[in-house]
């Protein structure tokens, strides 16, 4: 695993930023075989969407033969409500650039059959080809997408109770209110995020200082699941100097 240490959010940001568009700019896309991102929400890439956005806007990218796919989605919760995922993405990244609409991939946390839905999820991204690099940022408990602690790590897409923890941190979305925070959400696997042939994982702020210890210095172990990463044959952390007090 590759640790790569800046200084400040905003520097992880503008590194996770060229890394994606070096890597979208470096690969030939073909009508059967686009470039597959992965992508996460939360606080920590606002930076990197931002900055992509300006890369894409200085004419430095396209994202015509991108296909991307979201990390996961809260269940019961209105597609258009303004803190569904979906309208996270699409307010913070999708509406300012050139991806075609249909290249967008979300998992819908109001299906007839959540199971199905998840099953639909994981044939997409096969029957692409896999994911070229995934994107994720890291909860204070180490969890990557919504794989909270105990999650397998060998797990696929399917249905997460979230802890209260989660829910918690994420009240800041919903007025502060823990009670509007779903209890159940629609995450990517372990396993999902581990078959791409690339992950990047964003690291922030002195909060976060012990997933990055448990990730790196750690035994790899189901309940960080951050901590999967030191299997895979290419994956990296960026994070910032807040995030590595405890290394
Ligand atoms: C949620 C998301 C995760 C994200 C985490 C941290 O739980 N499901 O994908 O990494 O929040 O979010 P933040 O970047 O806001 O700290």
């Amino acid at each position: 695993m590759r640790l790569i240490p800046v200084s400040s959010k905003d520097d992880v940001g503008k590194w996770a930023a060229k890394h994606i568009v070096d890597r979208i700019n470096a690969f030939e896309p073909t009508a059967d075989r686009p470039f597959v991102l992965g992508l996460p929400t939360g606080g920590t890439p606002l930076n990197t969407y931002k900055k992509l956005i300006q890369m894409h806007q200085a004419g430095k990218v396209s994202f015509r033969h991108v296909v991307t796919f979201n990390m996961d989605e809260y269940v019961g919760i209105p597609a258009d409500y303004p803190e569904s995922y979906r309208s996270f993405m699409f307010r913070n990244f999708f509406e300012h650039i050139d991806i075609p609409l249909e290249n967008i991939n979300l998992l819908d946390g109001n299906p007839e059959d959540l199971e199905a839905e998840c099953l639909r999820y994981e044939q997409k991204i096969k029957a692409l080809g896999g994911i070229e690099l995934f994107m994720g940022g890291v909860g204070h408990d180490g969890h990557i997408a919504f794989n909270e602690p105990g999650s397998s790590l060998a797990s696929r897409t399917r249905i997460k109770t979230l802890t209260d923890k989660t829910r918690q941190a994420n009240s800041r979305f919903f007025n502060g209110d823990m009670n509007q925070v779903p209890k159940l959400a629609l995450t990517i696997g372990v396993g999902t995020l581990m078959d791409a042939r690339e992950v990047m994982i964003l690291v922030t702020g002195s909060e976060k200082a012990q997933a990055l210890k448990a990730a790196v210095e750690g035994a790899v172990n189901h309940l960080w699941t951050v901590s999967a990463l030191q299997m895979h044959p290419k994956a990296m952390i960026v994070c910032d100097d807040d995030a590595t007090m405890e290394l």
